[in-house]
């Protein structure tokens, strides 16, 4: 079986604005990106981190390159293949936790009752069953994000993008935010991308791609723990 590749890019650069005032947030970059990866992308502020993800998740197009998903097919079969995680909350204030988790299901033209029992599995795996019946507000930041987490997997994804998902947390709720992602990956065989900057979240990646002014460099994480 040949590797499985999520996300190819292949001399992608991104270049924001225009005359004068341009800038190249993403110098030219290949990249490519297996089932199965487990990666960090690190960098400081406005290196370039937010740039590169959005290229992969398709979300902007980049001003030169390509950038491809071979085992999605075109057009992307399932909404739910690739999946983002963002730092801020991005719950539906006025949905409870389940019905936030089984909107991208009942988007997608699932049967509502089908859609329930998947967002409950989902909820059931990462050990969240207790929140299914609250609002947004009534949970803390590193729920809300585990959640959020819960209605990536509902979607298969086979690429999960996750933009400093820990970013507004303490240590010990990005620690379990991160095992969520984790967890999510390794169910669906899924590639995983965290942009962070934060080192106890980079040490559960084997890989890291480190980003610094818009240049990305592969580095292979000397601990070599995988989570
Ligand atoms: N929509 C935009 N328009 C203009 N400049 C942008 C835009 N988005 C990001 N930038 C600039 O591109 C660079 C990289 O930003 P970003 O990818 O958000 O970095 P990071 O996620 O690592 O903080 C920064 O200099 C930022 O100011
Ligand atoms: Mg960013």
């Amino acid at each position: 079986m040949g590797a499985e590749v999520v996300a190819k890019a292949i001399q992608v650069s991104v270049t924001y604005a225009t005359g004068a005032r341009a800038r190249m947030a993403l110098a030219p970059t290949d990249l490519q990106i297996q089932r199965g990866d487990r990666i960090a992308l690190i960098g400081p502020s406005g290196s370039g981190k937010s740039t590169l993800l959005h290229c992969l998740s398709g979300l902007i197009s980049p001003s030169s390159g390509v950038v491809t998903w071979p085992t999605l097919g075109r057009p992307i079969k399932h909404p739910g293949a690739i999946a983002t995680v963002f730092q801020a909350p991005s719950l539906i204030s006025a949905l409870t936790v389940v019905e936030n988790v089984e909107l991208p299901l009942l988007i997608q033209g699932l049967k509502p009752a089908e859609a329930r029992v998947r967002a409950h599995q989902a909820l059931r795996e990462l050990n969240l069953e207790f929140l299914t019946a609250r609002l947004p507000e009534e949970l803390s930041g590193g729920q809300s994000q585990r959640v959020a987490v819960a209605r990536v997997i509902v979607g298969s994804p086979q690429l999960i993008l996750a933009d400093e998902p820990t970013g507004q947390l303490d240590a010990a709720a990005g620690t379990l935010v991160v095992e969520a992602l984790l967890h999510c990956a390794e169910v669906h065989h899924a590639a995983l991308i965290v942009a962070t900057h934060d080192q106890h979240v980079a040490d559960h990646f084997p890989i890291h791609l480190l980003v610094d002014d818009g240049h990305v460099a592969m580095g292979i994480n000397e601990e070599g723990r995988q989570s």
